[in-house]
Order: structure tokens, then C-alpha cells, then sequence
């Protein structure tokens, strides 16, 4: 920890904790201290750390072919690729090294989308709206999208054209729609870093329809609420409305580092060569690897079990915390749980590590962020929430002033 404050910019307040190993959804430090996982590397991990398949899938694979550039063809890309378009909207998929270049490769085609359907217009559709509490990423277009403004302003100028409009307010984003200058709107359809904020049927079903009539693209960031955490694939099927463009990261290699753009063909014919790339995306040890996590996601009973433990991680978390005057609300549905309090949910955070539970906070700091692996047990999961319940007291002696 002491040489990381010497040799490392200093981008990361991490937690004082050292990990060395994992297994399962547990983690361990070098003093062989155990910690319960319902952080997952941020939504990361879904199989766990270690899954033996998904190990077999990587070792095999960089035994074999480890990376070999876009300049060449190979194989467990071509393969993840038909796998996200057999069980997607999509027709076509680009890949990526992280969700923020997701979000920029979507920036560039929706951009490029607009250039070649309307080759003649002078004034061609190239803003983009998002919306309040949203986290698309770090990078110069993705941050522009990104709703907190300290994470913007001591870079600006970031991409311009952004207008942010408050989650879910169908007539501000319609209206906007209407005046057929956006070229594209990006919503996550569960909101994870802003604060685990779901969308309603309506406001999703209002942006595609404003989007079909008048040109703009609709964009599904689904980095953190997709494949799997909420019970579904993606977490646009439990809205029925489908996006022109989704963009994936976190889980897909199960820890690896990938991003996939996946898009319609109409999207995907406006894209030509050259018009974007990448020297890593998509190698064959990083798909391998995801094409185990799809393996095993896809396996029968699988997303069934997801939703059967986020009901019962709920009602444990409403039975054990409810009742706590800071705790103002449990939602989210699958495995993307926000407990929101009325105070900074930290000190709860550092007491809940210190008894051997690692979770994460979101929106303003008063969220608890729960985004265990997708494979935790049940026991696993009353464990952590009587940790919870435990630690609670923390929110009093931790908030005083
Ligand atoms: C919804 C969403 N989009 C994009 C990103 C950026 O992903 P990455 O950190 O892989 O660049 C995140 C990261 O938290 C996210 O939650």
C-alpha cells in the first residue's frame, strides 16, 4: 500500500485492503483473511473468482493463441460474435476493450449513422442526449455523456452537443427528439453507478418510438446492468423494447478485459473499413473466455436461479435493514441491489469490510451498491445481510458530524 501511494497516479481512494486470491464469491488477503464478495471487481466477476470452466476456457486458449491483432482473422471472435447475435436484437457486433470504448465506438456510429442516411442535409443530427445519474464512462466522448460534473468539468472541452435531461421524464426527451438534431440517446436501462435507478416500460417504450419517427438512434448501455445480473440476458428484455445499439463490457470475459458494441444491420451498414478499430479488442484468449461465461449463463435454470436469489436477497435485506431509520429504500431487481440511506452509506461500507464483507456504494455516496457474483448462494447471501444488519450501527457513529 505504501509503494502503490509512491508509484501509482493517483486516480483510486482504494479501501486498505491488500487482495491476493479468490475462489468462489470469496477473496482472500496474504494474511489469509477471507472476505464475502458482493462487489465482484464492480459487477465484474459473474461466475466468481476461479470458475473452473471459465479457467479451463483461458488456460486452454492462451496455451493455444493469445493475440494475434484485427489485421488477421480468428476464430473464438468470429465465435462469440454469432453467439451475441443468436441470443441478441443484433445483427452485427464490434468489439472493444471496456465499456467506455463501447460507448465511444456506439458515439462513432451513431455519428456515421446520421452522415450516411442523410448524405445531402446540411444540418445533420449529431447531438446526443443522456440523462441525469448516468455512467457511461471516462473517456472524452463517453465522459461527455456522463452525468456528474466533477467527473467532466476539470477536462472540458469534452465532446459538445450532449443534453442532459432527468431519467425518466418522457416529455423533455421527446420533445428534444422532435427537434430531429439528436443523433443518438443513451440510457442504461438499470442505472448502476448513478444509483440503481430502473427505467419504467414507458419511459423506454417513449424514446424508442420518439427515436423511430424522427431518425435518432436509441443506445443501451448495458456495461453494468447486462448478461444475466437482472434475471434476464439483457436487462432491456424485461421493458419488451429493443435498442438499435447495446453496449457490453464488465461481465462478458468473467474478469477479463472486453467491450462489445452490438448493433442492428441498418447501424451496421453505415459503418465501413477503417472507420474504427483496435489493436487488442476482441483477441481470441479474452473471447474464449467470454464464450465460457455465456456457456455457463446460458446453461438452463441459470438466469431463473439469478432472479430467485434477487427476491430473496431482498426480502432479507428489507426484513434485516427496514427498519433502520437511515435506510430509505431496497430496490433493483436480480442481482443489481441499491439499499439507498438518508446518510453517507461509507462508514457502513468500512465496517461491513473490516467484519469480512466487501461492498460497494453508488449515486451521491448514499447507496449501497450490491453486485455479488451471479453464481453467490443463498446462504451466501443471508450471510452478507446479517453482516449488514450487524455493521449497521457504524451509520450513527460513522455520521455524526
Ligand atoms: C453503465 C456503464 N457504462 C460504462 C461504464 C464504463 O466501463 P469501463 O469502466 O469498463 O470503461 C461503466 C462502468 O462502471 C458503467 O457502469
Amino acid at each position: 500500500m505504501e509503494a502503490e501511494g509512491r508509484v501509482m497516479v493517483g486516480t483510486y481512494a482504494r479501501a486498505p485492503v491488500v487482495l491476493s486470491s479468490g475462489t468462489g464469491c470469496k477473496l482472500y488477503d496474504p494474511e489469509g483473511r477471507e472476505y464475502l464478495d458482493l462487489s465482484s471487481g464492480i459487477a465484474v466477476n459473474a461466475l466468481g473468482h476461479g470458475d473452473p470452466d471459465w479457467l479451463r476456457a483461458v488456460t486452454q486458449q492462451a496455451n493455444t493463441l493469445t493475440h494475434v491483432s484485427n489485421v488477421y482473422y480468428s476464430i473464438p471472435q468470429v465465435e462469440l460474435a454469432k453467439r451475441l447475435v443468436a441470443c441478441s436484437f443484433a445483427d452485427r457486433v464490434f468489439f472493444s476493450n471496456s465499456g467506455t470504448e463501447a460507448n465511444e465506438a456506439a458515439i462513432k456510429f451513431a455519428r456515421k449513422f446520421q452522415r450516411f442516411s442523410h448524405p445531402d442535409e446540411k444540418k445533420l443530427a449529431t447531438q446526443f442526449i443522456s440523462f441525469t445519474n448516468s455512467f457511461h464512462g471516462r473517456t472524452m466522448g463517453a465522459v461527455a455523456l456522463t452525468s456528474k460534473e466533477h467527473y467532466r468539468s476539470p477536462f472540458e472541452p469534452v465532446m459538445p452537443g450532449v443534453t442532459f435531461l432527468e431519467y425518466g421524464n418522457i416529455q423533455a426527451a421527446t420533445e428534444l427528439i422532435q427537434c430531429g438534431n439528436t443523433a443518438a440517446v443513451f440510457v442504461e436501462p438499470i442505472q448502476g453507478e448513478g444509483g440503481i435507478y430502473s427505467a419504467t416500460k414507458e419511459f423506454l417504450y417513449s424514446l424508442r418510438r420518439a427515436c423511430d419517427d424522427f431518425g435518432s438512434l436509441l443506445v443501451f448501455d448495458e456495461v453494468q446492468c447486462g448478461l444475466g445480473r437482472t434475471g434476464y440476458l439483457w436487462a432491456h428484455e424485461a421493458y419488451g423494447v429493443v435498442p438499435d445499439i447495446m453496449t457490453l463490457a464488465k461481465p462478458l470475459a468473467g474478469g477479463l478485459p472486453i467491450g462489445a458494441v452490438l448493433v442492428t444491420e441498418r447501424v451496421a451498414t453505415a459503418i465501413s473499413f477503417g472507420d474504427h478499430g483496435s489493436t487488442f479488442a476482441g483477441g481470441p484468449l479474452v473471447c474464449n473466455a467470454a464464450l465460457a461465461v455465456l456457456d455457463k449463463i446460458s446453461r438452463p435454470g441459470f438466469l431463473a436461479s439469478v432472479s430467485k436469489k434477487g427476491l430473496y436477497f431482498k426480502e432479507q435485506l428489507i426484513k434485516k435493514l427496514g427498519g433502520n431509520s437511515h435506510v430509505r429504500e431496497v430496490r433493483g431487481i436480480g442481482l443489481i441491489i441499491g439499499v439507498e440511506l438518508d446518510v453517507s452509506a461509507s462508514p457502513l461500507v468500512n465496517a461491513c469490510r473490516n467484519s469480512g464483507l466487501l461492498i460497494l456504494t453508488a449515486g451521491k455516496g448514499n447507496v449501497l451498491r450490491l453486485v455479488p457474483p451471479l453464481i453467490i448462494t443463498e446462504q451466501e447471501l443471508e450471510h452478507a445481510a446479517e453482516i449488514l444488519f450487524k455493521c449497521l450501527p457504524a451509520l450513527d457513529k460513522g455520521n455524526l458530524d
